[in-house]
């Protein structure tokens, strides 16, 4: 495969192909585990991820690459095969989570900051070694207006260490997966969902442009734009799709690689059904497909629980999310394919 930037990141969001978000830190993937009983070690989340990346068909048809965590990039399935080897015998490209977190904000209660700058141009020279050609940060923005959340200076800083965290992954010739993520946690409504996303995407690319990180070679992962869970309220697809796109058609520049959504604590369907609302109304001027976590694993991890008699039944639970979620980057889904499962 070519290790230009700009291709890497248009093979990313080939058509129809999206990201599996199999990063999870190790105290997310136990709360995850928590769920389905399974106690969580090296070899429990060896045995899992392993489970998806060995989903050979789905990987090879609907998955363009994989965000692993630094356990992950290491390790290997338990027959000795490294785990990164097995991604790419499915020519899905393996990516590497390289931030250190969500860290409260100091001066600002409620706002958070992304730590992990400090030794990434070493981190990147070596992910680069164990074969991640992308990566990817998350800023985490809360939305609580009653209490000034989020400051202006936390959307400004955290927009200035995404630039930061992408410019050192071009030097490294690993392409930034750049992921302003505005929490849909809150009891906002859409609109304000919209203006908050409008000044965090505004100043993102201001920064990324004052960094010299070069558009064509990066991916926006980015939030719908969607009423917050406390609110009570449900936007339709319809209505979330003209909202998302009027925000990117106001603050993303057409000359980046792609745009691969978070799922952000929607149902599956939703963010399935929501993804292929916003691909119905195209054309775009950019690809738009999922780099989902949740509402990719959510029901293969329930199949799977833990026991390896369940790896058929999980790996098929896979496929069909990946499979709906492929046509939803088409705008070819419609909700009746998911009963015919
Ligand atoms: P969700 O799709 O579960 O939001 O996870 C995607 C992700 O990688 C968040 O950083």
């Amino acid at each position: 495969m070519s290790e230009r930037l700009e291709d890497i990141a248009a093979a990313m969001v080939a058509d129809g192909k999206g990201l599996l978000a199999a990063d999870e830190s190790s105290g997310t993937i136990k709360k995850r585990f928590d769920v389905i009983g399974v106690e969580s070690t090296a070899d429990s989340r060896r045995d899992y991820r392993e489970m998806m990346f060995r989903a050979k068909e789905a990987m090879t048809r609907y998955i363009s690459g994989v965000i692993l965590y630094d356990e992950t990039i290491r390790q290997k399935a338990a027959d000795g095969t490294p785990l990164v080897d097995i991604i790419k015998a499915t020519s899905a490209i393996p990516g590497i989570k390289v931030d250190a977190g969500a860290k409260p904000l100091a001066g600002y209660p409620g706002d958070t900051i992304t730590e992990g700058l400090d030794g990434l141009r070493e981190r990147l020279a070596d992910y680069y070694r164990l074969g991640a050609r992308f990566a990817k940060w998350r800023a985490v923005i809360d939305i609580d207006v009653a209490k000034g959340v989020p400051s202006a200076t936390s959307i400004g800083s955290n927009a200035h260490a995404l630039a930061r965290y992408a410019a050192l992954c071009q030097e490294a010739g690993i392409v930034p997966i750049v992921e302003p993520e505005v929490l849909m946690d809150g009891a906002h409504d859409i609109g304000t969902c919209y203006e908050i996303s409008k000044a965090t995407l505004t100043e993102l690319y201001t920064e990324l442009y004052a960094a010299r990180v070069v558009l064509e070679g990066t991916i926006l992962k980015p939030n719908m734009v969607l009423a917050g869970k406390k609110s009570g309220k449900t936007s339709s697809p319809e209505e979330v799709a003209e909202k998302t796109i009027k925000l990117f058609r106001e603050t993303v520049p057409a000359a980046i690689g792609g745009i691969a959504f978070l799922s952000g604590g929607q149902s599956d369907e939703e963010a399935t059904a929501n993804l292929n609302a916003i691909n119905a109304i195209g054309p775009h001027p950019w690809k738009l497909t999922f780099s989902y976590g949740r509402a990719l694993q959510a029901a293969p991890q329930k199949a799977w629980s833990g026991k390896a008699a369940n790896v058929a039944a999980a790996q098929a639970a896979f496929a069909h999310r990946a499979h709906m979620n492929h046509l939803a980057a088409l705008g070819k889904w419609q909700p009746e394919l998911e009963q015919a499962a």
